[in-house]
C-alpha cells in the first residue's frame, strides 16, 4: 500500500514493530554485517538492527512510510522499493522481513528477489501472517460487506507452512527452521479497535465505496465480532504467525 498513514500506524499499531523485535532473536545480527530489512515500515527495526553494529538498509513500498523513517532516523539508509521488483546494486549477509510478505501477491517473484540479493551463505529471517491469520476479522467483514451488497475478495496472502516453505525452496533456499503459532493481539483502541485496524490495514476493501456505506460496514464488522473478539473491555485480533529462517546455501549462485 503506497498510501499508508504512517501516523496512525505508529500511534495505534506499534505492536507490529514491537512484536517484530522478538524476531531479531532469530536474525542475531552481528557487527559489520550488511543487512536488508525488506518491508521496514517506519524504520524502528532498522534502527534496532543497526544498534547491533550491523550496517542496515530498509526498503518499503510505501513512500509515506519511508518519509517517516527518514525523518525519525536521518542517519540510516532507507529507500522506497517493491519487494517483488527491487534491484539493488549490492548483496547482503542477511535479509530480515517482518509483517510484510503477506502483502506481496507475487510471492514467487519476491522469493526470487530475496534470494538474488543475498550473498552465498546469506540468511533470510521472516515473519508474516500464516494460514487463517485474522480469520475472525475477515469472516466478519465478509458478512458485513454482503449485508450491504458488496462481495468480499481475499486480498492478503496467508500461506500454510507447506505452501510457503515450498515457495522458498523453489526459489533455491534451504529452509532450516519454521514456527507457526497463534498470537492474539490486543488492539490499542478499546472502543473501536477493529474499526481502527481496518482503517489502517483494510482500506483496499473500501475503494470507490460511499463514505456512509464504508462506515456502516466497519461498524457492522466490529459488532459481529463483539461476542468472540471483545474481552475484558479490549478488542483482540486473531493473528497467526508464520516465522521462517532459511539460507542461501554457499554453493548457490
Ligand atoms: C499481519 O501482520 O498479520 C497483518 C497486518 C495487516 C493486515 C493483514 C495482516
Amino acid at each position: 500500500m503506497s498510501t499508508w498513514d504512517a501516523g496512525l500506524y505508529k500511534d495505534q499499531h506499534s505492536f507490529v514493530f514491537q512484536y517484530g523485535s522478538d524476531l531479531l532473536s532469530w536474525l542475531q545480527p552481528v557487527e559489520g554485517e550488511r543487512i536488508l530489512d525488506a518491508g521496514c515500515g517506519t524504520g524502528e527495526l532498522v534502527a534496532e538492527i543497526a544498534s547491533s553494529g550491523a550496517s542496515v538498509k530498509g526498503i518499503d513500498q510505501s513512500a509515506s512510510m519511508i518519509r517517516s523513517a527518514k525523518a525519525h532516523y536521518p542517519g540510516l539508509d532507507f529507500e522506497t522499493a517493491d519487494i517483488a521488483n527491487f534491484e539493488l546494486n549490492e548483496r547482503f549477509d542477511a535479509i530480515f522481513s517482518n509483517a510484510t510478505l503477506h502483502w506481496v501477491r507475487e510471492k514467487e517473484k519476491a522469493a526470487a528477489q530475496l534470494f538474488k540479493h543475498l550473498k552465498p551463505g546469506g540468511r533470510l529471517v521472516l515473519e508474516m501472517g500464516g494460514k487463517n491469520n485474522v480469520a475472525g476479522i475477515t469472516q466478519a467483514l465478509e458478512k458485513a460487506m454482503a449485508k450491504y451488497g458488496h462481495q468480499y475478495k481475499p486480498f492478503w496472502y496467508f500461506p500454510s507452512v507447506a505452501e510457503y516453505t515450498t515457495v522458498l525452496e523453489n526459489a533455491g533456499f534451504r529452509v532450516n527452521r519454521v514456527h507457526y503459532f497463534d498470537r492474539e493481539t490486543t488492539l490499542k483502541d478499546s472502543d473501536n479497535g477493529i474499526i481502527r485496524w481496518l482503517e489502517m490495514f483494510g482500506s483496499h476493501f473500501f475503494v470507490n465505496m460511499a463514505a456512509d456505506e464504508r462506515t456502516a460496514i466497519l461498524e457492522e464488522t466490529q459488532r459481529l465480532m463483539e461476542p468472540t473478539h471483545h474481552r475484558n473491555g479490549k478488542w483482540i485480533a486473531d493473528y497467526k504467525r508464520l516465522r521462517v529462517s532459511a539460507v542461501k546455501a554457499s554453493a548457490s549462485l
